[in-house]
């Protein structure tokens, strides 16, 4: 007899994306991403109005993944869902559905870890050998992330207050540009001098980041030079872009060489929202070709929020037996590796 393959439906919805995606052993079927638009005109993410959103989202969403993968419920072999970190009643969403599911089918629940689902995205078209490095960086997390294995990761060093996709929607804001100001502030960069301003860094220890420091210094920045001019940033716009992600991206790059070199890896790779930046993915290539390292960098529609990621930790979850009970719940904070 045949063996049966592994259909797995897997969930996500810990902050502002309600995201479906099917699995089939390894290999994505489906992968449905429904972004709220709600959050633009506040600034950021409104937890409250995000779960209600995920609410009016996940069926259409769950449906169509099913859909599009050619099968049916009865198909699904196990449920995966992002069991943290993010906002709590975003995560209580894909959590309730998910258990729902799982219990109504009867079939095995597996609870992921986002970071842990960023890193093995590299894992969806790709694979790197392990050893490999991840700089997993997105809008409430960096890390330089040692994998092993699939399962096997250890947080060698992250931030210890803002992220750099905060940095770059905060710095965003302040330049009166929409949330999420990242993907803003990298189109403007592309035509800007990121040499024009120099913003200093704070040097931290070890793997450890901190960019409250960059935020700071371009807020006092604008707010010394729109004394003297009302209309610098509308003049300078592109320049402060770029010279803002030059810093952002040497801050990240630096470490992330230090931390291959000590190690002695040459498998190397991005995740998260921030791996969809340019000057970050040519900055990796460049490092590459300079240390003689393997570069991993996601296909766009994995770097930011998606259950793809999620299938694909599901999958390697479910391989080892690594499966959730009926009492799991979700958690805003988590630690992982
Ligand atoms: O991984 P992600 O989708 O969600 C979290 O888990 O946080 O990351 C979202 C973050 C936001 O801060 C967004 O501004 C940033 O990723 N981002 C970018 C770019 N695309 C998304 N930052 C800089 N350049 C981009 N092209
Ligand atoms: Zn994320």
């Amino acid at each position: 007899m045949q063996d049966r393959p592994i259909n797995i439906l897997a969930i996500e919805s810990s902050c502002d994306e309600t995201s479906a995606a099917v699995i089939r052993d390894g290999k994505v079927l489906s992968n449905h991403i429904a972004t709220q638009q709600v959050h633009e005109r506040f600034g950021g993410v409104v937890p409250e109005l995000a779960s209600r959103v995920h609410m009016q989202n996940i069926v259409p969403v769950v449906d169509a993944a099913i859909k599009d993968a050619g099968i049916t419920k009865a198909d699904l072999t196990a449920v995966a869902f992002t069991q943290s970190p993010g906002l709590i009643g975003s995560l209580l969403v894909g959590t309730c559905f998910a258990k729902a599911t799982a219990q109504a089918l009867g079939i095995p629940l597996i609870a992921v870890h986002h970071m842990q689902a960023h890193v093995l995205a590299h894992f969806i078209d790709t694979k790197p050998e392990f050893p490999f490095l991840c700089l997993t960086v997105s809008g409430g997390h960096t890390q330089i992330v040692l994998c092993r294995d699939y399962l096997d990761m250890e947080v060698l060093g992250e931030t210890i207050d803002d992220a750099a996709g905060e940095a770059f929607d905060k710095v965003a804001k302040m330049l009166g540009l929409p949330y999420p100001g990242g993907p803003l502030v990298d189109r403007l960069a592309k035509e800007g001098d990121p040499h024009k301003f120099r913003f200093p860094v704070s040097e931290m220890k070890d793997y450890e980041f901190s960019f409250s420091g960059i935020k700071t210094s371009v807020l006092y920045f604008l707010q010394k030079e729109r004394k003297n001019d009302p209309d610098f940033v509308e003049k300078n716009l592109k320049d402060i872009c770029a010279s803002v992600q030059y810093t952002i991206i040497k801050v990240l790059m630096t470490k992330l060489v230090k931390a291959a070199k000590q190690l002695g890896i040459k498998q190397v790779g991005i995740a998260g929202g921030v791996s969809a930046n340019s000057g970050l993915r040519q900055a990796l290539k460049d490092a590459g070709e300079q240390h003689g390292w393997t570069v991993y960098i996601p296909k766009f529609e994995y770097c930011t929020d998606n259950a793809a990621m999620i299938g694909i930790t599901g999958y390697h979850k479910y391989l080892k037996g690594e499966f959730a009970d009926m009492t799991v719940s979700p958690s805003a904070r988590a630690t992982w590796a």
